[in-house]
């Protein structure tokens, strides 16, 4: 089973993907830890971002590795533990550049279907371009939304709380940036999959958001003949 979770910065989507992954023993996989992978090996050898074409094969040479499940969940990028680093303004930056790419998608999407296939009982993969590009035909497919100064305010609180210097203003330009990038670049940019199931959660809390989600795979399984433990398989 797949389970495609698409929408801009701050919308709940790796929260609500990882809990969606623990509830229906599925793999979960945050395909943006991998651009900004990418991000942070360009900015490491001193590229500029304008440099696309070395950014392309800088990517070429990466072996990028998220193990762990739930709140252990790591990002190795070459071997070595970026989990934290990756999450930095200046990457965050990159990382909106480096996605602008052909070259880089084809890759990172090339791998992002390989981890998706040959997962177990299945995937819950969250990013952009999942359910248009990645898993067009995934089983599920959501589009979490919510104002701009909601997934600001959100962003902004998730940073301090990991006691990084911001302030709400700054969050919120990066914000409406990212966006501005995300929507416009030619290849693969952020839209919703016409059969995707579109939730604004600006008025919802993680539980009521969680919930809207597992009862549409819930139900939609209900009668096959895999729902074993609350897993569909
Ligand atoms: O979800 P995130 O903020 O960690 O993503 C980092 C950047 O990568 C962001 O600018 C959007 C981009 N991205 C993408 O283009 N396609 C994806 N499937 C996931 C992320």
């Amino acid at each position: 089973m797949i389970i495609a979770i698409d929408g801009p910065s701050g919308a709940g989507k790796s929260t609500l993907g990882k809990r969606l992954a623990a509830t229906f023993e599925l793999t979960y996989l945050d395909t943006g830890a991998m651009y900004r992978a990418v991000g942070l090996a360009a900015l490491r050898v001193g590229l500029d971002e304008n440099d696309r074409d070395a950014i392309e094969t800088v990517s070429e040479g990466l072996r990028i590795e998220l193990p762990g499940t739930g709140a252990d969940l790591r990002v190795l990028l070459n071997g070595e533990d970026v989990t934290e680093r990756i999450r930095s303004k200046d990457v965050s930056h990159m990382a909106s550049v480096v996605s602008t790419i052909p070259g880089v998608r084809t890759l990172l999407v090339k791998r992002q279907r390989q981890i998706g296939r040959s997962a177990g009982n299945g995937a819950v993969l969250d990013g952009r371009d999942i359910g248009s590009v990645v898993f067009p035909d995934a089983d599920y497919k959501f589009y979490l939304t919510a104002g701009t100064e909601n997934r600001a305010r959100r962003r902004y609180l998730e940073d301090k709380d990991r006691g990084r210097d911001t302030s709400y203003e700054q969050t919120l330009n990066e914000i409406i940036e990212r966006d501005e990038r995300d929507a416009t670049r030619e290849f693969s940019p952020l839209v919703k999959a016409e059969d995707a199931i579109e939730i604004d959660t600006s008025d919802l809390n993680v539980d009521e958001v969680f919930e809207k989600m597992a009862r549409i795979i819930r139900d939609s399984a209900k009668g096959s003949a895999g729902l074993e433990n609350n897993a569909v398989k």
